[in-house]
C-alpha cells in the first residue's frame, strides 16, 4: 500500500501538481492513516473472534472451538499491536519470556479445585496491568490527542484497575481458605469509610481532566485500599459473586485503558469481559439469593447462630456400607447423582461414569443434577462431568431437576453439602438463608457420600445428613465409588 502511495505522489510532482515539500508530508499522514485502517481492521477481525468465541463457550458441545477462536482472536490483536505500535521488542520478548515462563508453572502445579483462586489472580493482575498501563501513558512527554477524555480515563483506569488488584488479592486469600483471610473481617462505619474513599477517588478523577498525572497517585492509592475494605467484610459463601464482579471490573478497567491509550480492540476486549462479567455476577446473585446493589455495596455479611453439629446429628446419623447400597440400587428406576466440591476433590468424575453405565446398562436411568454454584467456581461441575464424556444431555440445570426429586427411587450426593443443605429454606439467620437448594431430601433414599460430618464452605450442619431418609456412606468419593462399582458387579 505504501508503494502504491509513493508512485501516485511521485507522478504528481512530477505533473508539478503538487510541491516536492508537500508530497513528503502528505505521504507521511496517508502511511500513518492506512497503517491505522490496517491495524483496525486486524482489531475488527480479532473483536469478531471474540464474539464468536464466546457465543461457542455457551454450550459445552461448542466450548473448545469457542475457546479457541477467542485465543486466536487475542493472538491476532497482539500481533496487530505489536507491529502498528512503536515497540521495544527486547522488553516485549523479556515479558514473553517471564510470562511463558509462570503461566507453564502455574498450568504445571495449581490443581483443578485451585483454579478459582488462579482466576481471582488472573482478574487483579489484568487489573493492576491496566493501572500500569495508564501510568505509563501518563508519564509521555507527548500529550494524548483528547486531554479531558484520556485524563478521566486514567482516573478511571487508575479506580477500577487497583480496586479489582486488591480486592482479587483478598478473594484468592477467601478462597485458599488462608486463615487471616477466611472469616468476615469489619469494622464499625466500614460502609462508610468506603463511601467517602469512592467519593474521594472520583473527585480526583474528575480532576485529571486537565492531563496532569499527580493526582493518579493518589487515585490509585486510595483504591487500593478502598479494594481490601469493599472485600474483607464478605463471607467465602459470597465469593462467586465477588470472583464474578470482579472479573467484570477488571474488563472495564482494560476498557478504560483502551480509552487512554486509544486502542479499539482494548476498549471492545475490555467492554466484553465488563458485560459478560456482569451477566455472570447477575446469575450467580440469583443462584445465591443476593441482590446485585447488596453486592456492590458489600452488604454481604453472614450472620446467625446455626444450630451445632450436636444438636443436629445427635443420635440421628444412619451410616451404610457399599454393599448395602448396592444393594438398594437392585431394581430401582431412577437415580440422580449430585455431584458438589468434593467430587472434584476426590477426582471421582470418572468412576462416577462407570457408576452410571453400570446403572444404565440395568434400565435404570440416570441423570445429574448441576447445582449453579456447586464446586468452587461457575461451571465447576460440568467441567469435571464432560471430561468423563458424561453426555450432556444427563446434566439437569436446578430449576429443571428440582420438581422431579420426589419421583427419584435414589439420590447419590458426592461432595456437596450446602447446595443440598434444606437450612437454605428453613432458617433466616443462615449464612446460606434464600439461596436456592437442590431438593435432594425429597428423594425416597439420599446417599450422602463424604468423608466425615464436616461442613461445607459455609461451615454449617447440615440437618439432611440426620433425616429419616438419608444413609452415610463415608469415605474418600473416589474409593467410595470403586467400592460400589465392585459391589454392584459382584450382585450382576
Ligand atoms: P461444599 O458445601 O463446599 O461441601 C463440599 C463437601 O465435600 C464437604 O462437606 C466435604 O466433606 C466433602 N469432601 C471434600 N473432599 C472430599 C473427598 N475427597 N471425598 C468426598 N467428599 C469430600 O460443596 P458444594 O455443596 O459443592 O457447595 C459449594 C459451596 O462453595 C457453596 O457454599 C458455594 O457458595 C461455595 N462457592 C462456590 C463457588 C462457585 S462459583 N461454584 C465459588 C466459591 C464458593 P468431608 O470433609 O466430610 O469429606
Amino acid at each position: 500500500m505504501n508503494q502504491v502511495i509513493d508512485q501516485l505522489l511521485h507522478n504528481l510532482v512530477l505533473a508539478q501538481e503538487l510541491p516536492v515539500e508537500q508530497a513528503g508530508e502528505l505521504a507521511e499522514t496517508l502511511e500513518v492513516s492506512t497503517s491505522s485502517a490496517g491495524a483496525n481492521l486486524g482489531y475488527l477481525i480479532a473483536a469478531v473472534l471474540f464474539i464468536m468465541g464466546i457465543k461457542g463457550m455457551t454450550h459445552p458441545r461448542t466450548a473448545v472451538r469457542g475457546n479457541m477462536l477467542g485465543a486466536l482472536g487475542m493472538f491476532i490483536a497482539v500481533l496487530v499491536t505489536l507491529v502498528s505500535r512503536d515497540v521495544s521488542w527486547s522488553l516485549i520478548i523479556v515479558g514473553i519470556a517471564v510470562g511463558t515462563a509462570g503461566g507453564t508453572w502455574l498450568a504445571r502445579t495449581v490443581e483443578m479445585t485451585q483454579m478459582p483462586q488462579l482466576v481471582a489472580l488472573f482478574n487483579g493482575f489484568g487489573g493492576i496491568a491496566s493501572v500500569l498501563v495508564a501510568g505509563a501513558e501518563l508519564l509521555k512527554e507527548t500529550p494524548a490527542e483528547n486531554v479531558v477524555v484520556a485524563g478521566i480515563a486514567s482516573g478511571l483506569t487508575g479506580l477500577i484497575g487497583s480496586v479489582t488488584f486488591t480486592g482479587s488479592l483478598i478473594a484468592a486469600g477467601k478462597l485458599h481458605e488462608l486463615p487471616q483471610f477466611k472469616k468476615p473481617w469489619s469494622f464499625d462505619s466500614q460502609q462508610i469509610v468506603c463511601a467517602t474513599l469512592l467519593v474521594l477517588a472520583l473527585l480526583l478523577t474528575w480532576a485529571m481532566q486537565d492531563g496532569t498525572g499527580i493526582e493518579y497517585i493518589f487515585v490509585v492509592a486510595i483504591s487500593l485500599v478502598l479494594g481490601v475494605l469493599l472485600v474483607t467484610p464478605i463471607g467465602g459463601a459470597d465469593m462467586p459473586v465477588v470472583i464474578a464482579l470482579l472479573n467484570s471490573y477488571s474488563g472495564l478497567a482494560a476498557a478504560a485503558a483502551g480509552f487512554v491509550i486509544d486502542n479499539n480492540v482494548l476498549i471492545i476486549a475490555g467492554s466484553l469481559v465488563g458485560a459478560s462479567g456482569l451477566i455472570l455476577c447477575n446469575i450467580m446473585c440469583k443462584a445465591m439469593n443476593r441482590s446485585l446493589p447488596n453486592v456492590l455495596f458489600g452488604k454481604m455479611e453472614p450472620g446467625g447462630d446455626s444450630a451445632s453439629a450436636d444438636e443436629v446429628y445427635e443420635g440421628k446419623i444412619k451410616s451404610t456400607s457399599a454393599d448395602e447400597v448396592a444393594m438398594l440400587l437392585d431394581g430401582v428406576q431412577r437415580v440422580v447423582v449430585v455431584p458438589g466440591y468434593g467430587l472434584a476433590v476426590a477426582q471421582a468424575q470418572h468412576v462416577v461414569r462407570e457408576l452410571a453405565d453400570l446403572l444404565e446398562a440395568e434400565a435404570v436411568s440416570v441423570e445429574y443434577a448441576i447445582h449453579p454454584v456447586a464446586g468452587r467456581m461457575p461451571g465447576h461441575m460440568n467441567v469435571l462431568l464432560a471430561e468423563a464424556d458424561v453426555p450432556y444431555d444427563q446434566l439437569k440445570e436446578m430449576d429443571e431437576i428440582n420438581p422431579t426429586f420426589a419421583q427419584c427411587d435414589v439420590a447419590i450426593v458426592i461432595g456437596a453439602n450446602d447446595v443440598v443443605n434444606p437450612v437454605a429454606n428453613t432458617d433466616p439467620t443462615s449464612p446460606i438463608a434464600g439461596m436456592p437448594i437442590l431438593n435432594v431430601h425429597e428423594a425416597r433414599t439420599v446417599i450422602m457420600i463424604k468423608r466425615s460430618l464436616s461442613p461445607g464452605f459455609a461451615g454449617i450442619p447440615n440437618p439432611l445428613f440426620a433425616a429419616d431418609n438419608c444413609l452415610m456412606l463415608f469415605g474418600d468419593g473416589k474409593q467410595a465409588l470403586v467400592d460400589l462399582v465392585a459391589a454392584l458387579k459382584e450382585n450382576q
